[in-house]
């Protein structure tokens, strides 16, 4: 969308250096903080190609543009271009509200944040990917969110995008755990009838844990049923499906919370027995080694060089008893991902604690000549560190009475919170619609302070900082687009707008940020770091802000003001602006009410 104000920059410069107009288009980058203007063009590959200095291109160029009618002055070695704020709102105003149509087109702002970069290409997105029989921990939004956005934004711009869930459903826990259920003949009455089911499995898990601890006896049963249950013992399968159950039941409450969905289930279990074929492969392809009774990929021998020694040790793919482990489920899952669904690009949203798995892994596949191989990225994350009343301190979990705090307690805390702060500011709301409010706000005030920063750094969670209505916070989003809501509503009856009248920086300035906001999502998709969306969308209302604040107090005044042509221009703007916003909250996975 940018582009269309670009574009004609770009042809003049191009022609008149006799280059292509795309080449020219790479070049362009947002000014630097402080130099006025719209776009700046640094000049210094053109000026080594011309064999002039960077400043003295710069200059020539500013000239060739200032003689073409458009506002161009050279700074440095950088040609920085302002637009013209009619120019600019005739350019897209159309675009993002077609005439005629304004309070009708509920989403011509959400235009802004489409792209067809993808071309239907199939994007395979493993995230969340929790362990069962296990609670959602807080550090459970990571994965979950960030894997979320980057599954909208993908579709946005324009990919296929399948959304898979690679539950932890196999491994000796599970072993452990019948074990202990067997030793407290325990029943399915008992689990159900559990306040908390995962609780009560978790509980379970930590008692058996101790006596096996204590007891080699104890430590041998659980032994036993973890190969009863790789064996597909009946009784054995029947325990871990009812675990199994019983956590999917927990696991989609929060993500119903979340509003998060997944097109595949496919856990590590589903591939317990599809193995066989994969370490035939690989041993006739003689790659794998014997250590110790275990088979092992030998990176260090196969991979290393006299000069690079990138690997330290060998990749585990079989253990000495039989059992298979992590990299050989993930291998396995790759090749049923590539044959089901064909992709072009497939994701790992998983903390960067496990980087090293997928290197490794990811160097087998390049080892075995899959045509996947470099379509593979791991997506890695910080950990989210919250602040622990209890201690004073940034903590990995907070806990309350020495139990770290689950992902579902930190999110009803937040609604809580947030209901608070909306009951006050609205009192005369309905307790249902203040509640759903309340939802969307908690939820999208942790959701967002974990996507605004880039996504390897650790991040920081304070309930007070994170539900601020006037920080760079997921509430503050929410609460400018349900003001321009507001102004919409009033203005039930106006019609489309003219753009001729929308002559001011201010206008210009969210405009610009509208239309900034196909890039955000382009480079978002391409880093898959849903942060730079969510940047892009905190300019855009801040220039919000600007606008409706600039000149006069009344917010509604200012828009809906007496000249009924110009109100109507300005409406088209506010809907571009709130269709805009909605949308960009929408990928980042947060709900956008229309009212707080
Ligand atoms: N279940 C794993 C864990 O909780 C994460 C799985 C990530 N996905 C994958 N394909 N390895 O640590």
């Amino acid at each position: 969308m940018f582009d269309r104000l670009s574009a004609p920059i770009a042809t003049l410069v191009a022609t008149h250096l006799g280059l292509l107009p795309a080449q020219v288009n790479a070049l362009f980058a947002p000014p630097a903080k402080g130099v006025a203007g719209d776009l700046a063009l640094p000049c210094f590959q053109m000026a080594k190609a011309r064999g002039v200095p960077p400043p003295t291109l710069a200059t020539e160029l500013a000239g060739i543009l200032t003689a073409a009618g458009i506002t161009a002055v050279a700074t440095g070695p950088f040609c920085n271009v302002t637009f013209d704020p009619a120019a600019v709102a005739t350019t897209l105003l159309p675009l993002l509200s077609p005439a005629g149509t304004v309070n009708g087109s509920r989403s011509g702002g959400a235009l802004a944040l489409r792209s067809t970069l993808g071309a239907g290409q199939r994007v395979c997105i493993d995230f969340s990917s929790p362990n069962i029989a296990k609670h959602l921990a807080f550090h459970h939004i990571r994965s979950t969110m960030i894997g979320n956005a980057l599954a909208h934004c993908y579709a946005a711009a324009g990919w296929d995008v399948t959304r898979i869930n690679f539950l932890g459903d196999w491994g000796t826990a599970f072993g452990r755990l019948i074990a202990g259920w067997k030793r407290e003949h325990l029943t399915l009455e008992q689990l159900t009838a559990a306040a908390d089911q995962v609780t009560f499995l978790n509980d379970l898990y930590v008692r058996i844990s101790a006596a096996a601890k204590a007891d080699p006896v104890v430590e041998e049963e659980a032994r036993h049923w973890s190969k009863a249950l790789e064996d597909g013992e009946p009784e054995a399968r029947n325990l871990w499906q009812i675990f199994k159950t019983a956590s999917l039941k927990e696991f989609e409450r929060v993500y119903g919370l979340l509003g998060v969905t997944f097109d595949s289930w496919k856990g590590e279990a589903f591939y317990e027995d599809k193995m066989e074929p994969l370490l035939a492969e690989l041993a006739s392809k003689q790659l794998t080694s014997q250590d110790q009774g275990a088979t092992v990929v030998d990176l260090p021998t196969l991979l290393n060089t006299d000069k690079v020694k990138t690997w330290k040790k060998p990749v585990l793919i079989k253990r000495a008893d039989g059992g298979t482990l992590y990299a050989t489920r993930d291998l396995t899952a790759c090749d049923d991902r590539f044959s089901e669904f064909g992709f072009s690009r497939s994701l790992y949203v998983v903390d960067l604690g496990q980087s090293l798995h997928f290197q490794e892994w990811f160097a087998v596949a390049r080892l075995l000549q899959r045509p996947y191989a470099d379509k593979l990225r791991h997506i890695g994350f910080g950990v989210v560190l919250i602040w622990n009343d209890e201690e004073s301190a940034w903590a990995k979990g907070r806990t309350r009475g020495g139990k770290i705090m689950l992902l579902r307690e930190v999110l009803d805390e937040a609604i809580e919170r947030a209901a608070a702060i909306v009951a006050d500011k609205n009192p005369d709301l309905a307790a249902d619609e203040r509640a759903a409010i309340a939802r969307a706000v908690g939820i999208g005030a942790v959701v967002f302070n974990d996507l605004k920063n880039g996504r390897t750094g650790d991040v920081k969670f304070k309930f007070e900082e994170a539900l601020r209505f006037d920080g760079e916070t997921g509430p503050y989003l929410q609460f400018a687009h349900a003001r321009l809501c507001s102004i919409e509503r009033k203005a039930e009856h106006r019609t489309g707008g003219s753009p001729v009248h929308l002559t001011n920086e201010a206008e210009k300035a969210v405009l610009l940020a509208i239309a900034r906001l196909q890039g955000a999502l382009e480079r978002a998709v391409e880093l898959d770091e849903p942060s730079v969306l969510a940047q892009a969308l905190l300019t855009l209302a801040s220039a919000i802000a600007s606008w409706l604040t600039s000149g006069n107090s009344d917010l509604n005044a200012r828009v809906l003001c007496a000249d009924s042509a110009i109100a109507a221009s300005r409406l088209s703007l506010v809907i571009a602006a709130r269709g805009a916003l909605g949308e960009g909250l929408r990928l980042l996975g947060l709900i956008a009410p229309e009212r707080m």
